[in-house]
């Protein structure tokens, strides 16, 4: 989808029906939640350098990596959104339906995001393929991108650091680093502007 993202009209309905039939019993299956999957994440969040107010996590799944942030950052209003009604509903069963809350999922799509311009000051996405032109589109002048593999090249919508790097350039976001942790790897990088 890096690469060539006017494939997805065509490749959304059989990724939401991939995902949906495998949203029960997904931590179980996959390890979602556990150390492995959650290093490298850790490790990136360490490179943001000032506590978000607020954050999104696309292609949350059930939502481990936004709970994750709502306890690294107690302070913030963390949001998740997935393609998958199964897996929104399965993140929503952890911590209860309040839209207005400090922690949030809804369905929606990475390639069109229901969040206005300029919105977070930290969009994450773990284990999914980049959306850049919509990641970048919500995040606030200063603000900061997180892109995890927990698995590295194993992971199935692994990106190459090269082409995280010269996407985001390309978008006015300056890498901080790009690293690796656990089993995983990672992309921090910070939008121009802001204080
Ligand atoms: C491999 S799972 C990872 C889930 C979670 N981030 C994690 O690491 O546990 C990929 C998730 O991305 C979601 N997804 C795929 N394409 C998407 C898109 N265009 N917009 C929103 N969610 C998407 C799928 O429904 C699925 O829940």
């Amino acid at each position: 989808m890096a690469r060539a993202p006017w494939l997805w009209p065509l490749l959304r309905s059989p990724t939401r029906r991939f995902f949906s039939a495998r949203a029960s019993g997904w931590d179980e299956r996959t390890g979602a939640g556990g150390v492995e999957h959650l290093t490298p994440l850790a490790a990136a969040a360490l490179r943001v350098g000032r506590a978000p107010e607020r954050v999104l996590d696309v292609g949350c799944g059930t939502g481990e990596g936004t709970l994750f942030f709502a306890r690294e950052f107690p302070q913030a209003r963390v949001r998740g959104v997935d393609l998958s009604e199964e897996m929104i509903a399965a993140a929503v069963a952890k911590v209860g339906l309040d839209p207005e809350g400090r922690i949030a999922f809804k369905v929606g799509d990475a390639a069109a995001l229901p969040h206005p311009d300029d919105s977070f000051d930290l969009v994450a996405q773990l284990n999914m393929p980049p959306f850049f032109e919509e990641l970048v589109r919500v995040l606030r002048p200063g603000g900061y991108v997180i892109v995890v593999s927990s698995w590295g090249s194993r992971t199935p919508f692994y990106t190459r650091p090269g082409l995280l790097r010269w996407k985001f350039l390309e978008r006015g976001v300056e890498p901080v680093e790009i690293g690796a942790a656990g089993a995983g790897t990672f992309y921090v990088g910070r939008l121009e502007g802001g204080d």
